[in-house]
């Protein structure tokens, strides 16, 4: 089972990171928009990147062309109709999920692959819901993606041996490393670093120490290349509060539950990074007031 045609749908942050991984590996790479907006966006954001990685030297500028020459950017879902392998990287809603795949099963060829990015969704909840499951596996990158070195590659119950096969040949392609994980909540990733995610923020409403302390205790301390909290922050804290969520969902466990001060900062719109304030101040004011962030708030 060649793989040679690959979609990414979805044209997030993950989704971009894993067309460029794909493409610059060799593969046709179709990047579907899923939202609205120019459908170009994705394809400037790897032209971007990759001028990045030709002003470090590690990528030649024919390297460059190339690359961008293998990714097709479409919002029609007819263009993925021959592709050997489809990515999904869409939001972490399952009936959403689910949705695109009934689509997707409509028009991509019999012998396609359906892959799922989803962090701490359920691959046979969606494997279930469409009329090939033996079809379907999880392929979970992590962020950023063309930095990251793993992949999870994740089987379902029913996952044909010939997919899991041509999962595995793919994320060697890439070369990442893939490890073969049980679909269960979290894989292994998400479900060893939520409850540490979600244990310091609940260490920071204790008061523990402020949020400097608390990460460079961490960075500096344990040599991770950065705190809990500048990571919940990177990955986005509505998608830490989802996971946390999804996992006490699935193991009833204490140690996963969300906490207030994270439901809160979520409920506000402070969501990281992305909206441009979260734990730290990424450039957008107000920042979150003091009183919230260390002690017990009033
Ligand atoms: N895209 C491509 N390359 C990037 C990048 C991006 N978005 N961000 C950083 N890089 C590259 C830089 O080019 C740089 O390369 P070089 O050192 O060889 O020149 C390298 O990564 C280091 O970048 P910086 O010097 O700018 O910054 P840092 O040294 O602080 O590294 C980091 C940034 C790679 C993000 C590092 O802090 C890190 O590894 N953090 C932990 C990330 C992590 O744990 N990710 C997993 C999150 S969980 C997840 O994704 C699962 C999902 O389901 C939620």
């Amino acid at each position: 089972m060649e793989i040679r045609r690959v979609a990414v749908i979805g044209s997030g942050q993950m989704g971009t990171g894993v067309a460029q991984v794909a493409a610059r590996a060799g593969f046709e790479t179709v990047l579907f928009k899923m939202t609205k907006g120019p459908i170009e966006t994705g394809k400037q954001k790897i032209a971007k990147a990759l001028q990045r990685e030709v002003e470090k030297q590690r990528c030649s500028e024919q390297e460059l062309s190339e690359t961008l020459g293998r990714v097709e950017c479409t919002n029609r879902i007819h263009d993925l109709a021959d592709c050997d392998l489809v990515i999904e990287s869409i939001i972490e809603d399952l009936e959403e999920k689910k949705r695109l795949l009934g689509r997707l099963e409509d028009v991509v060829r019999e012998s396609g692959i359906f892959a799922t990015n989803t962090s701490t969704l359920s691959v046979t909840a969606l494997a279930e819901a469409t009329r090939r499951p033996e079809r379907v596996i999880g392929l979970h990158f992590f962020n950023p993606a063309p930095v990251m070195k793993l992949v999870e590659i994740v089987p379902t119950l029913r996952t044909d041996a010939a997919v899991l096969g041509a999962a595995e040949g793919f994320v060697a392609k890439l070369k990442k490393t893939g490890v073969v994980i049980r679909d269960f909540t979290g894989f292994v990733v998400n479900r060893l670093l939520t409850p540490y995610m979600v244990d310091a923020i609940r260490t920071l409403q204790e008061g523990l120490g402020s949020i400097a302390a608390l990460d460079s205790a961490m960075q500096l301390g344990a040599n991770h290349p950065m705190g809990p909290l500048a990571l919940a922050d990177f990955i986005g804290l509505d998608i830490v509060f989802h996971m946390a969520s999804n996992l006490y969902e699935e193991y009833r466990e204490p140690r996963f539950t969300p906490p207030p001060l994270l439901r809160r900062l979520v409920l506000a719109g402070y969501l990281g990074r992305k909206s441009g304030k979260g734990f730290y101040d990424y450039g957008s004011t107000p920042p979150v007031p003091n009183d919230w962030l260390v002690g017990n708030p009033t």
